[in-house]
């Protein structure tokens, strides 16, 4: 009797915490870094809300793309490396972020269908 109220209260336990892990990783990701938000509103002026370069075609498609390559080619238009056609556009719009925020917009990035 008492075992299985015992079960039951862990039961219990176990679902709040899956709420609060879906909530970790489905909510407003409490653990972005600040000024996120405002970052990706400028990556939308060139790449669009959905990643798919509507604005600039140019700019290729970084919705859906692995996340450490996305993490890798920022990294190196940040060292402003990558200066073929257009990469100073974008060693202009990451050189300002630390690696915490491109970690961030990678994860995103990749998270978008
Ligand atoms: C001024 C326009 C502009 C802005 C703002 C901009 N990008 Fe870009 N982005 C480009 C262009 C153009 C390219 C293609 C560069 C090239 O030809 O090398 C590119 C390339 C990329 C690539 C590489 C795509 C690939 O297929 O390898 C990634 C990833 C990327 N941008 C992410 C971002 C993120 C994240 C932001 C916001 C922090 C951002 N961009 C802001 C114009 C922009």
């Amino acid at each position: 009797m008492d075992h299985a109220k015992g079960s039951a209260t862990n039961g219990r336990r176990r679902i709040a915490r899956l709420g609060i892990l879906a909530l970790t990783l489905c909510g407003p990701a409490a653990a972005d870094p600040p000024g996120l938000a405002a970052e990706i509103e400028r990556c939308a002026g060139c790449h669009s809300n959905d990643g798919r370069a509507a604005s600039l075609p140019t700019a290729g498609r970084i919705a859906g793309q692995n996340r450490e390559y996305l993490q890798y080619i920022l990294r190196q238009y940040r060292l402003g490396r990558l200066q073929g056609l257009n990469g100073g556009l974008m060693t202009n719009a990451v050189r300002h972020l630390d690696d915490a925020q491109l970690q961030a917009l990678a994860q995103y990035y990749a998270g978008l269908p």
